[in-house]
C-alpha cells in the first residue's frame, strides 16, 4: 500500500490555488495507486505553533514539564505522517518571495535531528531517502526564468530542506503568472494540473 501525505499551507481556503491542485492530484495519485492511504495536513487552515523554548527542549532531550510533554507529542505526530508517506505532496504558495510561515513552521517541527537527519564524520545525512516529493508551487509572477528567478527564495529553500532530509526525488510543478490576466493565470492552472496528472500516471518527472 502507497502512503501519501498532503501538506497544504495557504491561508487562502477554498481559494486557493495550490490548494486546489493539490486536491486534484490527491484523486489522481489515489486512480495511481489503488487502495493509497492519504493523510492531509492543512497548516494553512490549522496553523502550527512556532518553536519555542518548550519545543526545543522536547526534541532535544526527554521532555520535562507538561508544556514539553505537549510539544513533543506534537512534533513525534508530525513526524510519524511523514515517516510513514512513500509520497509527500507539498503545496506551497508563495508569501513574500518564500514559502509560508505556516509551512516553514511544519519544516521546523518535522526536520528533528536523529530522525530527518544526522552528522556523520562525512557532514549532514538526511534519513528520509526513500520518499518521493511533489512540489506544487503558486505565485501571483514569474520566477521559473528571467528577471524573476533571482527572487525566488521558495523553491530552492524548500528544495534545500527536503534535500537535507535526504528526500531528492522532487517533482516540482509551478502555477506562476496568476496575476498576470485571467488567461495566462487558467492556462498555468491547466498546465500544472495536466502536469500532475502525467506525474501521478508515471509518465512525466518533472525535477527542475
Ligand atoms: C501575504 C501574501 C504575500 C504574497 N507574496 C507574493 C510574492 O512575493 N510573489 C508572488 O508572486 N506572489 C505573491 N503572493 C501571491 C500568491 O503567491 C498567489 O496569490 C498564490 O496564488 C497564493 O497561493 P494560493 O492560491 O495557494 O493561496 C502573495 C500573496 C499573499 C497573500
Amino acid at each position: 500500500m502507497t502512503n501519501i501525505l498532503i501538506v497544504t499551507s495557504s491561508a487562502n481556503g477554498a481559494g486557493s490555488v495550490s490548494g486546489r491542485l493539490a486536491e486534484a492530484h490527491a484523486a489522481q495519485l489515489a486512480e495511481a495507486h489503488p487502495g493509497a492511504k492519504i493523510v492531509r495536513r492543512d497548516v494553512g487552515a490549522e496553523p502550527l505553533p512556532h518553536l519555542t523554548a518548550d519545543t526545543v527542549a522536547a526534541i532535544k532531550g526527554e521532555p520535562q514539564s507538561a508544556a514539553e510533554r505537549e510539544a513533543r507529542a506534537l512534533s513525534d505526530s508530525l513526524v510519524a505522517e511523514l515517516q510513514a508517506a512513500d509520497i509527500v505532496v507539498i503545496a506551497s504558495p508563495m508569501y513574500n518571495f518564500g514559502m509560508s510561515s505556516t509551512l516553514k513552521a511544519w519544516f521546523d517541527h518535522v526536520l528533528r535531528a536523529g530522525i530527518a537527519f544526522r552528522y556523520t564524520s562525512e557532514g549532514p545525512e538526511g534519513l528520509f531517502k526513500d520518499k518521493k516529493a511533489v512540489l506544487i508551487e503558486s505565485r501571483a509572477g514569474f520566477y521559473s526564468e528571467g528577471d524573476g528567478a533571482v527572487m525566488d527564495g521558495q523553491e530552492p529553500h524548500i528544495r534545500n530542506l527536503l534535500g537535507f532530509m535526504g528526500i531528492t526525488d522532487v517533482t516540482i510543478v509551478r502555477a506562476e503568472k496568476l496575476a498576470f490576466g485571467p488567461d495566462a493565470a487558467e492556462a498555468s492552472i491547466a498546465a500544472a494540473g495536466e502536469a500532475l496528472g502525467a506525474f501521478a500516471d508515471g509518465s512525466l518527472r518533472l525535477a527542475a
